[in-house]
């Protein structure tokens, strides 16, 4: 009998508990509100989002974000000064492809988000790695790197980093903007978890700096509504922004996903979106706590910090154990992971592990661990 055709990016073995995944769980995607809002939009019968799009992006669809994210930011953002992407992924392939050349230097955090690297690797960009700490990228390593190279661009996860759900604090915030000015490099904030926060308000977001031709704000509706939506945004100065809807990609197709955006523009008017990320943060609270505890309960001497929002736990094995290896006897005992090499620009961080308590029911991620406490033994 042939194997079933994959038809999602989720793709784990039968049996297996594989707590790696970054993907939000399928219960949670939200089928109902999508099918209300197309229903709504199909029924006023305008064909607009049939057609090609505006460059920039649907001014109504705009519009709804803007207001969304000025009352979730708490403080204004403007539709003129937003651009509408395909998602963040996208949104840095088309930054690396108009903003950067084969060769040049661009800076991430040590650990940074794997698939990133992936995006850079395409563009041949030379990637040097900034160490971080408890409160995110260290700004004394930013320095002297900055006095060794002249980087296009530093990219970071300002917020619930993934894979090390730490947070930069305010004050490095405006410290790493100042440097951005002194230093003439853009910051390509990735502000995807931004919204996921489970016990208490993140620092401002650097969507409040982007008045500044230095500062990029990416968004993503795939953490808070759903990925296969492909959609996502920047926010940035005009100067960004024009940069952004000039380019040939534009140019011949129109502006990006203009019929997901009519669909999703309906779910933010209905204040959907809201009650969504209402929903996700209620789950997502609660099984953080599960897995919190079941590390507690079967893995003792793992360390790690209890991240307040995002997807992960980043977590350090014991006694320098190198997690690729691990891996190997992990799959036997039908669990998985992230081998914290991946998330690592430097061939570093073997022994650390990526977990997530998104994915599964409480019963599985407890399960999960019990498999990890027996691989490790
Ligand atoms: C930090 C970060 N950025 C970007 C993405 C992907 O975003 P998108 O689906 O909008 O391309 C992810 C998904 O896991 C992520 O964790």
């Amino acid at each position: 009998m042939s194997a079933p055709l994959p038809i999602s990016q989720v793709n784990i073995p039968p049996g297996v508990i594989d707590l790696g995944v970054g993907d939000p769980p399928f219960p949670l995607l939200p089928l109902a509100l999508l099918r209300e809002s197309a229903e709504t939009r199909f029924a006023q019968n305008d064909p607009y989002f049939l057609q090609y799009g505006v460059e920039q992006g649907d001014v109504y669809f705009r519009q709804a974000l803007v207001n969304f994210l000025s009352e979730g930011y708490g403080f204004p953002a403007a539709a003129d000064c937003m651009f509408i992407s395909a998602g963040v992924s996208n949104a840095l392939d088309l930054m690396c492809t108009l903003f950067t050349s084969r060769g040049d230097t661009i800076l991430v955090e040590e650990p940074s988000y794997f698939l990133a690297l992936r995006i850079f690797a395409d563009h041949g960009l030379r990637v040097v790695s900034i160490e971080t700490d408890e409160n995110g990228l260290v700004i004394e390593s930013l320095e002297d790197n900055l006095r060794k190279f002249r980087p296009k661009f530093l990219y970071v996860i300002p917020t619930h980093q993934n894979p090390s759900g730490r947070t930069l604090s305010a004050e490095r915030r405006a410290r790493l903007v100042e440097l951005s000015r002194e230093h003439d490099f853009l910051i390509l904030a990735d502000e995807v978890y931004h919204f996921l926060s489970y016990n208490s308000e993140p620092p401002k977001a650097f969507a409040a700096w982007t008045e500044d031709a230095h500062v990029l704000s990416l968004g993503s509706f795939s953490k808070i509504l759903a990925p296969g939506l492909r959609l996502g945004w920047i926010l940035a100065g005009t100067a960004n922004i024009k940069r952004l809807t000039g380019c040939g990609l534009l140019d011949s197709g129109g502006g990006l996903n203009p019929f997901t955006s009519a669909m999703v523009r309906g779910v933010i008017e209905s204040g959907g979106l809201k009650q969504n990320i209402e929903r996700l943060t209620g789950a997502y609270r609660s099984k953080l706590k599960v897995l919190d505890n079941a590390l507690r309960r079967h893995l003792p001497e793992a360390v790690y910090s209890v991240p307040s929002g995002g997807y992960f736990f980043w977590v350090r094995l014991p006694n320098g154990m190198d997690s690729t290896e691990l891996q190997q006897r992990a799959l036997k005992n039908k669990v998985n992971f992230r081998p914290g090499v991946r998330f690592s620009s430097r061939d570093g961080l073997h022994d650390y592990i990526r977990l997530s308590f998104i994915f599964y029911e409480p019963e599985e991620i407890e399960e999960g661990v019990v498999r990890l406490k027996k691989t490790l033994e």
